[in-house]
């Protein structure tokens, strides 16, 4: 057994940390994470931490019901890390179901900022000394810290769900080409075939989908992606896919980011259903329509429990051809 264990979080998804605590059969840490008059984000641990391991859970993402944006969240994780840092903790492992912030992880124009790397720096600045964080938007975001990052993997939990679902005929879609590799190991595990939606990005609201490579005439289909914001991506790749003679199109979405028009646009497009994480809680009007998540509690509890321990965390996924 390791050393003293807790696990504290802020307002972005304190039901996912309590998940995790109920799992791991332990007490949520008491911490009052609030605001100051004029908005700026006070922290309090409310109990002793001296020595302890500390795990904070605490996606860089929106809760509409709590009033937090991913800036917010980011302040609620550093504040509290840094509370933790000066109360003596031995150890703050810094958990990220998602990982905000992350999709500028490379100078592709010029003048242009790597908030991958700033928000590394941070998080180690604040004193987090491990990070533990699952479906990344790139494995090289690792490289960003320079200390130990358990990077995991959600694959199979959709897998399970999506074989029960027991589709016939079924090919895995990669929606643009930074994400073959995944869709690759998930239609390894599904045993299906691979096809690729050809995509450019001009910009972070416009694509445009210029072909699909593979056959999907008459075929269920299931997109594999990390994320989804404004659901443009998916919406027009799921409806290319139809004109391609698709027939059940369905989705699954790691981090549902749900940004703007997204739920709309999914509710009214040819997709039958939307699998996600609960990395990013749901907001209420996303509830009972085509969106369903899947609890990643299961995954990060056994995986703080292996760490806390210093037991391997990679076997939990051995099964899956994510890497290399
Ligand atoms: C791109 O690299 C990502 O994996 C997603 O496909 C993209 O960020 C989704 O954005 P949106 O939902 O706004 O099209």
């Amino acid at each position: 057994m390791g050393y003293d264990l807790k696990v504290f979080t802020g307002n972005t998804n304190r039901p996912l940390a309590q998940e995790i605590c109920n799992i791991l059969d332990m007490e949520l840490g008491q911490a009052v994470v609030g605001r100051f008059p004029g908005g700026e984000t006070q922290v309090q641990i409310d109990e002793n931490v001296r020595g302890c391991d500390i795990f904070i859970v605490q996606p860089i993402c929106t809760n509409e019901e709590e009033g937090v944006n991913p800036n917010d969240a980011l302040m609620e994780l550093l504040i509290l890390t840094d509370a933790a840092r000066r109360a003596s903790a031995r150890r703050i492992t810094a958990v990220l179901p998602y990982y905000g912030y992350a999709r500028q992880d490379r100078k592709d124009r010029p003048r242009v900022p790597i908030t991958a790397k700033l928000v590394a720096n941070m998080i180690y600045t604040a004193g987090a000394r491990r990070v533990l964080s699952l479906d990344l938007h790139s494995n090289q975001i690792q490289g960003f810290f320079d200390i130990p990052v358990d990077h995991l993997y959600s694959i199979n939990i959709f897998v399970e769900y999506l074989l029960k679902k027991k589709m016939e005929n079924l090919v895995v879609i990669s929606p643009d080409e930074g994400g073959i590799k995944m869709a690759r190991a998930y239609a390894e595990l599904l045993g299906a075939p691979l096809a690729i939606v050809d995509k450019r990005r001009w910009s972070g609201q416009k694509t445009e989908i210029l072909n699909v490579i593979g056959d999907v005439k008459g075929k269920n289909v299931v997109i594999i992606d990390d994320l989804i914001s404004t659901g443009g991506s998916l919406t027009e790749a799921a409806s290319v896919l139809r004109d391609k003679g698709a027939l059940e199109i369905n989705a699954v979405i790691v981090h549902p980011v749900l940004a703007g028009p997204a739920i709309d646009r999914i509710e009214n497009s040819v997709i039958s259903e939307l699998i996600v994480a609960n990395s990013i809680p749901l907001p209420k009007h996303a509830l009972n329509g085509k969106i369903k998540a899947l609890s990643i509690a299961p995954i990060l509890a056994e995986s703080i429990r292996r760490i806390n321990n210093d037991e391997s965390v990679s076997n939990l996924f051995a099964n899956a051809k994510v890497e290399g």
